[in-house]
């Protein structure tokens, strides 16, 4: 069975910690976009691993992991990884492999990066890794993959620099690298999990264009990077958060009141308390209330069959929550996504108000065991998006995870 798990907002909804979870399940877990913007958090045994190239099943020894064909990869970053890894004790060998389709970060794209962010009117606030610049120059078909590293007339337009930096990584890439594919239909009938990086609303296509990031980070880049076709994947699933993060800028309707930030404010809590700072670049994370126009909108242009919402236990003090229904956009109500910049920053939200449970949910030992202010909050999600939360997530740790329905079933 072929399971894709994606992000349902801005990224960082604890993907690396329910890919972790199930990858425990799966034979296979392949990574299919990004590059090293993402960072992903797991927790195993009460240790933390922040991984950013990758996948996240790499824990579990007897696991493969795959970087699919849609990611960008800096062979620097991926090597320090595997050494971090291999230090602390995780056996790499033989066990990370990388699709030929993949494509090379060169250094410079780096600099440039960050360069031409700055230099824009309104930046993007990118993570500063080159990957815009690596999925343009791939666009421009200028790019160079892992299969091109045999393609010496190809290797040789590039500027010396380039080239001796490439070169010096070449045999270490060759060794892992696969035909994705080939691969996976040798293997069909497998568990393989198909492992997205940022979330739906960061994808070049679905997402809040420009405020977004280069790749498919959608479920459809699943097939793209994934090495097969549509029609191959089995079920999707959506991760995200009780309320809202988001990093960079961009429209954000939901988003705490930034004048209001500081000590003893909602943001400072949920910041404080969700540790909302980014893996890949420490930034601070602004956060805001649950979205579920976005959500929905996620739900309906990924196909997502099944919702997990982590983070949960981040709300257990609260005495009222709130999630928004509806944007009145300059006198108009809608429950529709818009693709415009300008309606989205105009959006207000329309609140509905939960009361708060107001008791910790970190130590219960299933769903069932949750308040029942919490199952209505999670009913209500439910009915709006029109999609079931099969498993909830009250904590860091993979005890700390109820699945309320078969995750491996169609
Ligand atoms: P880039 O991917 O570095 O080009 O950044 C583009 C936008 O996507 C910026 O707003 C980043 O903060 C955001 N972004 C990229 N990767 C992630 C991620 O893994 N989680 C959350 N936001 C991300």
């Amino acid at each position: 069975m072929n399971l894709v798990i994606i992000g349902a907002q801005w990224g960082d909804e604890g993907k690396g910690k329910i890919v972790d979870y199930l990858a425990g399940e799966s034979d296979i877990v392949v990574r299919y976009s990004g590059g090293a913007n993402a960072g992903h958090t797991i927790v195993a045994d009460g240790e933390e691993f922040a991984l950013h190239l990758v996948p996240s099943g790499i824990l579990y020894p007897d696991k493969t992991v795959i970087l699919g064909s849609c990611m960008v990869i800096d062979p620097k970053a991926l090597f320090d990884e595997i050494a971090m890894l291999e230090k602390r004790g995780v056996r790499t060998a033989g066990r990370v492999l990388i699709s030929d389709r993949a494509h090379i970060v060169l250094p410079h794209y780096i600099a440039l990066d960050k360069e031409r962010d700055a230099a824009r009117k309104q930046p993007i606030g990118t993570t500063g890794r080159g990957i815009g610049i690596t999925f343009s120059q791939k666009a421009e078909r200028d790019g160079i993959r892992l299969a091109d590293l045999e393609w010496q007339a190809k290797l040789d337009e590039l500027p010396a620099e380039s080239r001796d930096f490439i070169l010096s990584y070449k045999e270490r890439l060759q060794s892992m690298s696969v035909n994705l594919t080939a691969f996976l239909m040798r293997r069909k009938g497998r568990r393989v999990l198909f492992e997205g990086a940022q979330g739906a609303l960061l994808d070049i296509d679905s997402g809040t264009y420009p405020f977004v990031s280069s790749g498919m980070s959608g479920a459809a880049g699943a097939a793209a990077g994934g090495g097969l076709g549509p029609r191959s994947l089995d079920k999707v699933m959506g991760v995200f958060k009780a309320y809202s993060t988001r990093v960079g800028n961009g429209p954000f309707p939901t988003e705490f009141d930034p004048a209001r930030e500081g000590e003893g404010s909602l943001c400072s809590y949920i910041r404080e308390t969700g540790r909302e700072y980014g893996v890949t670049t420490g930034r601070p994370r602004r956060c805001g209330y649950l979205d579920l126009v976005a959500l929905r909108y996620a739900c309906d242009v990924n196909s997502i069959d099944s919702l997990v919402m982590t983070h949960l236990d981040v709300y257990d003090t609260l005495t009222e929550i709130k999630a928004c229904t509806a944007y009145d956009i300059n006198g108009t109500h809608t429950e529709d996504f818009p693709a415009s910049i300008p309606a989205l920053e105009a959006a207000r939200p329309v609140f509905k108000t939960f009361t708060g449970w107001r008791s910790p949910t970190t130590g219960i030992n299933g769903a069932e065991a949750l308040p029942p202010a919490a199952k209505d909050y999670i009913k209500f999600i439910e009915d709006y998006c029109r999609t079931r939360v099969g498993i909830i997530s009250v904590g860091k740790d993979r005890a700390q995870t109820f699945v309320r329905e078969s995750v491996w079933s169609v």
